[in-house]
């Protein structure tokens, strides 16, 4: 992960690169850091936590100058502690890295060999002192970086300052993204084209192995043999505002309360209403003769597939693989050209996702991505992109991002499986009148955040709960988990109601709750007898169904909240809020970082 930033400037740059790295905060919080040329002479500041942290150090002991760079950091190597805040730097250099150098300790060792030292637990510190090993022995800054990033494994994205050169910033990109932002009379290198947007919207995007020179009048690009290459300026549609909580506590409360809003303008990109048909747009491939489809992407967007992976079996009757993009992209499945890989992600920026894609793309399959950032490296590798319109989702739990996901796959399920002939026009009609009512139905199941907040009190004292469901609530009892901890740090699981007794009702007794995600459907009654069978062991339910489950269920002694009745198609979409709720009000009663809770970021841009 981590997220850098380089200005050549000319203008002091310390607050722009401050501004331009809170926009890059969702890729770590770890610690920030920037380096400037103060006269000529390379100075820095960072500082351990949040970019606050820098804020005040840089308030209190100012940077001069008008060229630098910074970088916000999720820890990969060594603790996240002042000395391993980045940039990096030597006498003649100072880099700000993403991603990882995976040979950096044989690197290291050979380094130290020869004298040099040390100071920090990072990969990135090799990497100033190769580049200051090639300047001592009389190379430029330009042949030194050419010839350091000859020796360098791994991925990364690199900015570098040096000392004395005050019209030099050069930056370098192998598996993580660099853009390159195109001023009037200042020149840019961002992890992404939303950290430049409010200097520029002129952007540039290296490609796998270039790398690029800036000068103030413009930028030199090399490919990775170091021949100079020309590549596409684009007019980037980043929005430079930076979005704020509005009357909410926190992001994710904020988020949680657009669904409604944000489901509708998703669903409304595919779903046409006056007609209840699917929109039908170009698409490279023909939903009717693919055999199969794969879906891959990870945490959040990857319950969001295995839900999709229930609708694409049952309305388009089409064989589903699904994976997460960790596992996918080292497994080297078979695959046959023409098939569909389907990638899900809000980042877009997802390393695993990504190279899961490059791994079905060498395998000639038609690329899909249901991405949330249009502009991300994801949704530019592939031949068709299914947007969310979700919005910027800044907490770190996913939420909205999660439910137009499920919007717009849902939507996709009804497109194939009227094209596959496997719904009929009367099918399609009765979904998307279902789909359409979304909106409303997240606005009532919103209504039960008071008595959501008081269960909350009761899991907030727990160490250990169960999440359990059947079909689609099976993937959002999967999410249920997750959510609870990443933003509470109680331990969670999620589980297939009918695997309990296959392990983990052994872990029932009187102090774990359990969470049955359970609407009155075809196989509700299979999941009371699961109910029961926690019950007999003292186990503390809530049960999430709607009144006419509450009704079936007929259970004493436990907890239960009502949702709105609704067309079982859409549950999962309107499931979720009782689960976020649920999640967030535990993790604000605890006193958790709930935007940005401990160890994680927004965007995993590291394996
Ligand atoms: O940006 P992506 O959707 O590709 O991110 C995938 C996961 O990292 C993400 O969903 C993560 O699991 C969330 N923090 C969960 O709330």
């Amino acid at each position: 992960m981590c997220g850098i930033i380089g200005i050549l400037g000319n203008r002091p740059v310390s607050d722009l690169l401050l501004d331009a790295m809170k926009r890059l905060e969702y890729r770590g919080y770890d610690s920030a850091g920037i380096a400037t040329l103060e006269d000529g002479h390379l100075a820095r500041r960072r500082a351990e936590g949040k970019l606050k942290n820098l804020e005040a150090k840089l308030a209190a002991s100012p940077l001069h100058g008008h060229i630098g760079v910074g970088q916000t950091r999720w820890a990969t190597h060594g603790a996240p502690t002042e000395i391993n805040a980045h940039p990096h730097s030597t006498h003649l250099v100072a880099v700000g890295h993403n991603g990882i150098i995976e040979n950096f300790r044989e690197l290291k060792d050979a380094l130290l060999a020869e004298g040099r030292v040390f100071v920090s637990q990072t990969d990135t510190e090799v990497v100033p002192h190769l580049v200051t090993k090639e300047m001592e022995q009389g190379a430029t800054p330009i042949e030194a970086v050419a010839r350091t990033l000859k020796k360098l494994t791994g991925a990364f994205a690199l900015a570098f300052v040096f000392e004395g050169e005050s019209d030099l910033l050069i930056g370098a990109r192998k598996g993580s993204p660099l853009a390159v932002g195109h001023g009037e009379g200042e020149m840019y290198l961002g992890s992404d084209a939303q950290a430049l947007a409010p200097f520029t919207n002129r952007i540039t995007y290296l490609e796998e192995g270039d790398w690029v020179v800036l000068r103030r009048a413009g930028a030199t690009i090399y490919n990775e043999n170091d021949k100079p290459v020309k590549r596409q300026m684009i007019i980037s549609s980043a929005s430079s505002l930076l979005v704020d909580k509005g009357n909410y506590r926190h992001f994710m409360a904020k988020e949680i309360h657009e669904q409604p809003d944000v489901t509708g303008h998703t669903l409304a990109r595919y779903l046409d209403l006056a007609t209840l048909t699917t929109k039908t747009p170009q698409l490279p491939f023909d939903w009717a003769k693919l055999d199969r489809l794969v879906i891959t992407a990870c945490g959040t967007a990857y319950y969001a597939g295995l839900v999709a992976k229930y609708w694409f079996e049952r309305y388009a009757r089409l064989t589903v693989d699904m994976d997460v993009a960790s596992e996918f992209r080292y497994r080297e499945a078979p695959m046959k050209a023409g098939e569909l890989a389907l990638f899900i992600s809000q980042s877009g920026e997802t390393a695993d996702t990504l190279a899961s894609l490059k791994y079905c793309k060498s395998q000639g399959l038609h690329i899909a991505a249901v991405v949330n950032v249009t502009t991300s490296s994801i949704a530019r590798e592939a031949d068709v992109v299914f947007p969310t319109l979700a919005g910027p989702e800044i907490g770190v739990a996913s939420t909205k991002a999660f439910t137009c996901q499920l919007s717009a796959l849902a939507s996709l399920a009804v497109m194939a499986g009227r094209a596959r002939g496997t719904l009929s026009a009367d099918d399609e009609k009765a979904m998307v009148q279902a789909l359409s009512e979304v909106p409303r139905l997240l606005s009532e199941a919103l209504r039960l955040e008071p008595q959501i907040e008081k269960l909350a009190r009761r899991i907030s004292k727990s160490s250990d709960v169960l999440y359990l469901g059947r079909g689609t609530s099976f993937p959002l009892a999967l999410e249920g988990a997750l959510k609870l901890k990443e933003i509470s740090y109680i331990h969670a699981e999620g589980y297939a109601a009918g695997e309990l007794k296959h392990g983990p009702i052994a872990l029932i007794d009187e102090k774990m709750p359990v969470i049955v995600i359970a609407p009155f459907d075809h196989i509700f009654e299979k999941t009371v007898s699961n109910m029961q069978e926690v019950a007999a062991r003292g186990g503390r339910i809530i049960l999430v169904t709607d009144a006419k489950g509450h009704e079936a269920a007929a259970m004493e002694g436990i907890e239960t909240i009502i949702m709105p009745e609704m067309p079982a198609a859409i549950a999962p979409i309107v499931y979720s809020i009782p689960i976020q709720l649920l999640a967030y009000h535990a993790a604000v009663l605890i006193g958790t970082d709930v935007d940005q809770p401990r160890n994680l970021a927004k965007s995993v841009t590291v394996e």
